[in-house]
């Protein structure tokens, strides 16, 4: 009937408005709201057959598969028998409101489906990949950035969204690092939650509001060895402490939904898992929403060892799973584990009651073709107010991870710039991992951003200078997509010459190097994590000449930058910056903007030394100075990361006084000030991430050499001094204990601050109950 069921469709600082009420008027509100839901939801149960319930609780996929193998079949007519509740992998107001149709027009009920996409950093309008975005410590403009993904979106038809990606990761060697927001649990949640308000707005029935979709839950940036998929294994104060609170905090700031991870939490998969689902999410944190499995997750507990297909989908649905994606074995199994005894109606229906719950608080059973405006689909995609507001973004997530001898910024006239690479002159990877909707072919290359800026006031000489890389192994595995990662007919030495003559004939080199857009992501773990090799040798050759040599850094993980680090005069970390990627460079690289990034996840000196992270335990035997021998540390190499979690420069510099606390012993619920005195001591305005961070020499178990509890972004002139103060409460010293009770215990407390992990100044406390 139409090109949407038959054709695969081929993949491929707004500050919001709170509403603020009395505290009980606005529960009082929202009473009424559940108990209107409650009746209009329990009616449409009472309505619906048996195979109607199972259909909601089936989530397809009519796109082409994006990371999977699986694509469903039949989905028109399955749609119109009510055997399908969401579907993912199309947009558009006028494809979607198609497929909406059938749902509506056709099915018995007229229950409408619920359209998903992984929109991760921006839908059309590409943001930083969210590692890039945790670097901008701003939460008004990660709030912005999701903001305005939902606004795309929703103009697109679509009305839930497979983000936040919130899971911690401590291990640069899985691709999905790129994903997230870092190592910090603390940090981690702070940005989950403005994920899910940006996106989810004042109320998920808004015009330009999505529902969330946390993931992926649980605990899958454990994966060892940094391998996808992986097992994970972690004690439960490990998890408590370090990998869960993102989670929480997504459901404390009310996300809609929450998809199950892949892999196996306490040795039972997380889509199966009923202590995960059911007692932590539900009973402990109070989650409401619904649960939705990763692409094909339930089928993959055959994989995983736990049963036949009918077997794992009764165990998911009876652990607290409410939705199957695009694996269908609820849909072809679940009546039969009914007959046989072995699932509840009740369990059915619960889960049915979740989906439509969620559809219900999305107001699509008010309007289902609500986001399916073609009228907007003009105004609000792409447009040039996004666009800008991106290109502010996606300065702020840019580090700088060295810059000797104030080699950056480059002056905007009279210089000659020798622009190399092959990520110079490149607009296919400016985009990042996940990028189902966007269309790399918007991108600003760099080389087009150094123009717009700078137009004809220096001079660059381009050369490509060196392929991605040359190993057609790893570029076959690259090129899932087609022509993701292309070979250079020319031979690798005449490349090389070219960015040689190019470096001859300039004052300065740019060299625009790093990770292809598939080299990080799902599926993307890497064993080496150094700049690949033709490139390399390209930073070697340029190297010797002698001439200031900036690299511009693509990056979808910490990458091992100890030579680069030790040649390079400059070094500034882009990420995979986006759309608006060359203008948000040459804004930078010209000091248009004077960049304040830092890191949100530990780069090491080598593989060797992963996983490292800052909020690491002292061991009996930690290593700080002097002899090695029967200390902590490797033979071969020092414990010390390149650079620590926090980390990042900027134009001018920054002096710290020392720690003033206005107590040094307190009781109870007292409340600690501390104070530093943050000066900007060189000669430009610049912003600052002033950083809190505690220790607890002395617990119950052993804890964590120290924490990040706060932070504030300041902004100072040139010789401005400001006063920054953190309040401390004993909430801040809380941790998980063996029993996992969550409360802290006196003693003497280390509070430091300062401008990264490692750098800090220090002042200690005594705080008794
Ligand atoms: C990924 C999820 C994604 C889903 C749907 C899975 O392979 O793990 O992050 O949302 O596919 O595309």
């Amino acid at each position: 009937m139409n090109k949407y069921f038959s054709a695969r469709i081929i993949a491929r600082v707004i500050p919001l408005c709170v509403v603020l009420l009395p505290f009980g008027k606005a529960s009082a509100q929202s009473q009424t709201e559940d108990a209107k839901m409650n009746v209009f939801v329990s009616g449409l149960l009472k309505k619906m057959t048996l195979d109607e319930k199972i259909g909601q609780l089936n989530l397809v996929t009519i796109g082409a598969p994006t990371t999977g193998s699986v694509v469903n079949k039949g989905v028109e007519e399955k749609i119109k028998k009510g055997a399908i509740g969401g579907v993912f992998g199309i947009w558009g107001a006028a494809q979607t409101k198609e497929v909406q149709e059938a749902a509506v027009k056709n099915s018995r009920l007229h229950i409408p489906l619920i359209f998903g996409l992984d929109v991760i950093h921006g839908h059309r309008t590409i943001f930083p990949i969210p590692l890039g975005m945790s670097a901008t410590w701003d939460m008004d403009l990660i709030k912005q950035s999701a903001h305005i993904a939902a606004k795309e979106a929703t103009a697109e038809g679509l009305s839930w969204v497979f983000s936040p990606m919130v899971d911690i990761a401590r291990d640069p060697r899985w691709g999905r690092i790129s994903e997230g927001s870092g190592e910090d649990p603390w940090y981690g949640g702070q940005v989950a939650k403005a994920m899910v308000q940006g996106y989810q707005g004042t109320s998920m029935k808004n015009a330009d509001a999505v529902m969330a979709c946390v993931k992926h839950f649980a605990l899958y940036g454990g994966a060892e060895a940094g391998r996808e998929y992986n097992t994970v294994d972690m004690s439960r104060i490990k998890m408590y402490q370090d990998y869960l609170p993102p989670y929480k905090a997504a459901v404390d700031a009310g996300a809609g939904s929450f998809m199950s991870s892949f892999n196996t939490v306490d040795g039972v998969p997380a889509t199966g898992n009923q202590w995960l689902l059911t007692d932590l999410l539900r009973k402990q944190w109070g989650f409401k929403g619904f649960v939705v499995s990763d692409y094909t997750a339930v089928n993959e507990m055959e994989a995983h060892g736990l049963g036949d297909l009918q077997m794992v989908s009764a165990l998911a649905l009876k652990a607290g799973l409410d939705m199957d994606m695009v694996g269908e074995g609820f849909l072809t199994t679940l009546k039969k584990s009914l007959q046989e005894k072995k699932i509840t109606q009740l369990e059915i229906d619960q889960a049915c009651r979740r989906v439509l719950e969620a559809k219900y608080k999305l107001g699509l059973f008010d309007n289902p073709y609500k986001s399916m405006d073609v009228a907007r689909e003009s105004t609000d995609v792409l447009s040039v107010a996004n666009r800008s507001a991106a290109r502010e973004i996606t300065k702020h997530s840019f580090v700088l991870l060295k810059n000797d001898n104030q080699t950056l910024p480059l002056k905007k006239t009279g210089m000659s710039i020798a622009l190399v690479g092959p990520l110079a002159n490149n607009q296919r990877d400016m985009l990042g991992t996940w990028v189902v909707a966007g269309d790399w072919e918007k991108s600003i290359s760099v080389m087009q951003g150094i123009k717009n800026v700078v137009g004809d006031g220096v001079t660059i000489n381009y050369a490509k200078g060196s392929n991605i890389t040359e190993d057609a192994e790893f570029i076959k595995r690259l090129n899932f997509g087609p022509g993701m990662v292309s070979i250079d007919p020319k031979p690798a030495d005449e490349l090389l010459k070219e960015a040689v003559d190019a470096a001859n004939k300039s004052d300065v080199i740019v060299a625009v190097v790093g990770e292809s857009q598939s080299m990080s992501g799902e599926s993307s773990s890497r064993s080496d994590i150094d700049i690949p090799e033709p490139q390399k040798n390209m930073l070697k050759a340029l190297s010797k000449l002698g001439k200031p040599m900036v690299i511009v850094l693509f990056n979808g993980r910490p990458l091992t930058l100890t030579w680069e680090n030790e040649h390079a005069t400059a070094i500034l970390d882009v990420w995979a910056p986006g759309t608006e990627a060359g203008n948000a460079i040459a804004d930078v690289l010209f000091g248009d903007y004077n960049p304040a990034g830092k890191i949100t996840a530990t780069f090491p000196r080598s593989v060797g030394q992963i996983p490292i992270y800052y909020n690491h335990k002292n061991t009996g035997r930690p290593y700080s100075s002097g002899p090695t021998k029967f200390k902590s540390n490797y033979l071969d190499i020092s414990n010390e990361p390149l650079y620590p979690f926090g980390y990042g420069l900027s134009y001018t510099t920054f002096g710290y006084s020392d720690v003033k606390l206005n107590k040094t012993t307190l009781k109870g619920n007292e409340t600690l000030t501390a104070t530093v005195t943050v000066t900007n001591t060189g000669k430009l305005a610049g912003e600052e991430v002033v950083q809190l961070y505690i220790s607890d020499p002395v617990a119950s178990i052993s804890r964590s050499v120290k924490e990040l509890k706060n932070f504030k972004k300041i902004k100072l002139q040139p010789g401005e001094a400001k006063v920054v103060s953190f309040a401390i409460t004993p909430e801040q010293l809380k941790f998980y204990n063996t029993q996992l009770k969550y409360d802290w215990e006196p003693g003497k407390f280390v509070v430091q601050i300062g401008t990264n992990s490692s750098d800090t100044h220090s002042a200690s406390v005594w705080w008794t109950k």
